[in-house]
């Protein structure tokens, strides 16, 4: 727990950079990284491009996997989270372009590009560290409440509550947001050797007390990183609140 977003998101790329340089990945052994998109993380991915840019870090040797995307969204629009990681993170940073992997939400056969990421993590050796956010109500990815804890990467419909939270991006319209996802699932996320959520804000303070006070269950999708053997949560104070 951090005194504030600032605190929090530094501490949370220090642990990334501190990661990666441990690995110390080559073009043979590269770091495998999953990423979120969403307003928590921003902070982080800030420091991020800055160490990238001093130095501190290198992402020649990171592959990306992202969490989720839009089904139906074009790439090109402003909130597509090919768009937002590329705003906030890829266009900044040394990581080349064919390392970065994000589900085509556009694909002609959805099933099958939710089959074929999958399919590509596990050919990537799995991924080291799986940075995430959550949702007021406790969702990781869009793995919306009642999501099953062992799900894979598949497409999700978005809860009414969801597309309400999101629609801050979507001119304040929730029926502008899109009622689709491809998303990673609970499983996809677990099965990362270490996993670190992002949570800030007193909005996220109940999410967070079913996550670390509540029991495991599926209708708190994050409670699901209490049977991690890896498993951080970074928070500021005011997410803290309701412990
Ligand atoms: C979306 C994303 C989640 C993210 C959540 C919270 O639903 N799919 O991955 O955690 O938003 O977003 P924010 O960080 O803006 O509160």
């Amino acid at each position: 727990i951090q005194s504030d977003y600032q605190k929090m998101s530094q501490w949370a790329a220090n642990h990334v950079i501190k990661r990666i340089n441990e690995f110390n990945p080559t073009p043979d052994h590269k770091f495998v990284l999953g990423l979120p998109t969403g307003s928590s993380p921003v902070g982080m991915y800030n420091a991020l491009v800055e160490a990238n840019r001093a130095g501190k870090v290198s992402f020649k040797n990171v592959i990306t996997f992202n969490m989720d995307e839009y089904v139906g969204l074009p790439e090109a629009h402003p909130e597509s989270y090919h768009a937002f990681m590329a705003r906030n993170l890829f266009d900044h940073i040394d990581c080349p372009k064919e390392n970065i992997h994000i589900l085509n939400g556009n694909a002609p056969d959805l099933q099958a590009e939710c089959k074929h990421y999958e399919e590509m993590i596990k050919q990537a050796g799995g991924i080291d560290l799986f940075i995430g956010g959550i949702g007021p109500d406790g969702h990781i990815a869009f793995n919306e409440p009642g999501s099953s804890l062992r799900s894979r990467t598949r497409m999700k419909t978005l809860t009414t509550d969801t597309r309400i939270a999101n629609s801050r991006f979507f001119g304040g319209k929730p029926e502008n947001v899109p009622a689709h996802a491809l998303t990673v699932g609970v499983g996809t996320v677990m099965d990362a050797r270490e996993v670190m959520i992002l949570v800030n804000g007193h909005g996220k303070a109940r999410a967070m007390q079913a996550a670390v006070e509540g029991a495991v269950n599926h209708m708190w999708t994050i409670s699901a990183l209490q049977m991690h053997e890896h498993g951080i949560i970074v928070s500021d104070e005011e997410a803290a609140d309701e412990l």
